[in-house]
């Protein structure tokens, strides 16, 4: 639900008209916080060289109620920047949804932003399809209806290094924006040079005797609250156990939440957000690195003593007090590579010069190919990186402000139907686990939680989590005789165990069902065939018509599920042109693509067209919802 908005905003936009000032807004769609960083890194800077700028930064979501209050606003916005990131399947960050809805769809209006100059920068990760497609439709639109252009858009590319792309984009700003906000009696002048200050919580350190922590997460829908990604409920593990048969070298775990008495609600084919901590070797080794005591209770504070803001560019304070245990195991992200923010924030804290140098210059444009070779390709984890560097110890409010991103709930598809298992939530997870080029063990933060998780089956003192739930917009047919065709190998299968789950209630509830294919593949089916006997009992139910399986590493040669959907491509077709609906879930670099192009080749063939028509097929099936799309 919306959040309400302060009637302040009326008075402050008055203030700045009386001032003289020009009003700038920095809009941001974050998911994990990069864009929020970058829209208060851009205000900082703005204001700092610009005494004429009245800076503010608005979450996307927070601006307006209400569509028609959208409209309202945005017709007194005269100079505005969006940093924008693209998510999961070209889509907008959940707090961008509701705008980039009303701002895309309302495209049938006359140009009526012609009051607004704007720039937009994008996040997103040329690894993917839809390569920050949120910030170019945008930019298209905002220009389309009126809105004057300052800047190209830019497009930041979270596979290399998205802080250089923002640096370049910023550094073509600058001249466009001395034209607008420079001084008119300093002719000449441009900008003030300006070096971005490292972002400082206040940190109190409180005597453990006399100070009591609370647990912050709580697990009762009091009233109407509802739960989401800021406010995670605290669910116990109910079940865990491993999906590999003994001989798998690998490992998939199956994991229950208990979510009776929380209020939780979800539909099948959601998604549920999971707060992993980080293992007690990870959370050991920082607090080495760091030379701090774990058991240090400390607390994190945004204002000064005086009551003054210690910075408005600081990530939003988690709870405190708490142990530093605490804080490193729930808060920091300590296994990715660093950013170079991060090791500006070193530098200035270590002791030693020749430390300072090299880490400075590793941030530096000059250290950038070193940057990219030490750093990102060896995915060195900064706490391999703070290895490197023991001088840099820097204190904890620097820390967890500037050095440690926060740490980021992980999100799974998730594997039940709460029609078939009420009080549940299912997860189907692959531990992600192995060498990186240094030489190191990767561990990935969930996934080994989950593998190290313990059941209330087994013990009292079970694990827990904060989770919350994601809607989805892949759901099955509202009508369950539409046919459907499932695909999803490896844990790409979690979302249709929960579609068959349903399935199998609707039959038992008298529903006729259509009929339904699905094509799973794993290596091998001594290995890693997950949920074996449930697939064959949904056939042997029939909740599922057809279960078509491709093994990749049994034959000579690899078996895909594309290649099964070839052989039954005249079927596929069938179904699809009987109004049936197409399903894809799993990895979207590789199989989801190569599953796109099958597709396409299957229309082409079964209906004698050229491709270009092929391609405008598919595109019917998307805009119809009915080829739907989980992919990560
Ligand atoms: P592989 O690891 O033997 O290459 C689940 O991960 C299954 O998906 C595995 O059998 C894996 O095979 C397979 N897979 C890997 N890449 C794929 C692709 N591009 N398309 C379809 N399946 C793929």
């Amino acid at each position: 639900a919306p959040k309400p908005v302060s009637l302040k905003d009326e008075e402050d936009d008055d203030d700045v008209i009386a001032s003289g000032k020009t009003k700038v807004t920095i809009f941001y769609g974050t998911q994990t916080g990069t864009a929020e960083g970058f829209a208060k890194a851009l205000a900082e800077e703005i204001k700092a060289r610009y005494e004429k700028a009245a800076v503010k930064v608005v979450d996307l979501d927070d601006y307006a109620m209400d569509d028609e209050q959208y409209e309202e606003k945005f017709k007194k916005e005269t100079l505005a920047f969006f940093m924008v990131a693209t998510y999961g399947d070209g889509e907008p960050t959940d707090n961008a949804a509701r705008f980039y809805k009303w701002f895309t769809e309302g495209n049938e209006r006359q140009p009526w932003l012609q009051q607004l100059t704007y720039g937009v920068f994008g996040l997103g990760n040329r690894q993917y399809e839809h390569f920050n497609k949120i910030a170019k439709v945008l930019d298209g639109q905002l220009s389309e209806q009126g809105a004057k252009r300052l800047i190209e858009v830019g497009l930041g590319d979270d596979d290399q290094c998205i802080e250089d792309d923002f640096t370049a984009w910023r550094e073509l700003l600058w001249p466009e924006l001395d034209q607008l906000l420079r001084d008119e009696d300093d002719e000449n002048a441009t900008s003030t040079p300006y070096t971005a200050a490292i972002p400082e919580y206040r940190v109190v350190v409180h005597d453990p005797a006399v100070m009591h922590v609370e647990e912050n997460y709580s697990n009762k829908a009091n009233g109407n609250a509802t739960y989401d990604l800021h406010h995670p409920c605290r669910v116990n593990v109910a079940v865990q156990r491993e999906l590999h048969k003994p001989e798998s070298d690998r490992s998939c775990i199956h994991l229950e939440f208990d979510i009776s008495g929380t209020g939780i609600t979800y539909e099948t084919g959601d998604h549920v957000g999971v707060y992993a901590d980080n293992c007690v070797e990870t959370v050991e080794e920082a607090a080495r690195l760091l030379g701090q005591p774990l058991d240090l209770l400390f607390s994190i504070h945004t204002d000064n003593e005086d009551g003054t803001s210690a910075g408005s560019s600081l990530p939003p304070p988690f709870a405190s007090p708490c142990t530093l245990r605490m804080a490193l195991a729930r808060y920091a992200d300590l296994l990715n590579p660093p950013r170079k923010a991060a090791l500006i924030a070193l530098a200035a804290h270590a002791t030693e010069p020749s430390e300072a140098e090299k880490l400075k210059f590793l941030s530096s444009p000059q250290g950038k190919d070193e940057y990219s070779q030490w750093v990102v390709a060896s995915q060195r984890s900064l706490l391999e990186v703070m290895a490197e560097f023991p001088s840099a110890k820097p204190p904890l409010g620097v820390f967890f402000a500037a050095v440690a991103p926060r740490l980021q709930p992980r999100y799974y598809s998730i594997s039940s139907s709460p029609r078939f298992v009420p009080a549940r939530v299912h997860v189907t997870c692959a531990l992600v686990y192995g060498p990186t080029p240094t030489g190191r063990i990767h561990r990935g933060v969930c996934s080994t939680w989950m593998k190290n998780a313990v059941p209330l089956e087994k013990s009292n003192d079970c694990s827990w989590a904060p989770i919350f739930i994601r809607q989805s917009n892949f759901k099955l047919p509202a009508d369950p005789s539409v046919p459907i065709i499932m695909v999803g190998p490896g844990t790409g299968l979690a979302p249709f165990r929960g579609f068959l789950q349903e399935r199998l209630v609707l039959k038992e509830d008298g529903a006729e069902l259509g009929s339904s294919l699905l094509f799973f593949g794993c290596r091998n089916r001594r290995m890693d065939f997950i949920y074996e006997d449930e697939l064959n009992n949904f056939v042997e139910q029939g909740a599922l018509s057809v279960l078509v399986l491709a093994f990749s590493r049994e034959g000579p040669q690899k078996e895909y599920v594309q290649h099964k959907m070839m052989d039954k491509a005249a079927d596929i077709w069938n179904l699809i042109s009987k109004g049936g609906y197409l399903y894809v879930c799993g990895d979207a670099k590789g199989m989801a693509r190569d599953v796109h192009r099958t597709l396409h080749t299957i229309i082409q063939e079964q209906e004698n067209v050229d491709s270009s028509k092929a391609e405008s097929m598919v595109k019917k099936l998307q805009m119809d919802g009915r080829y739907l799309r989980d992919v990560w």
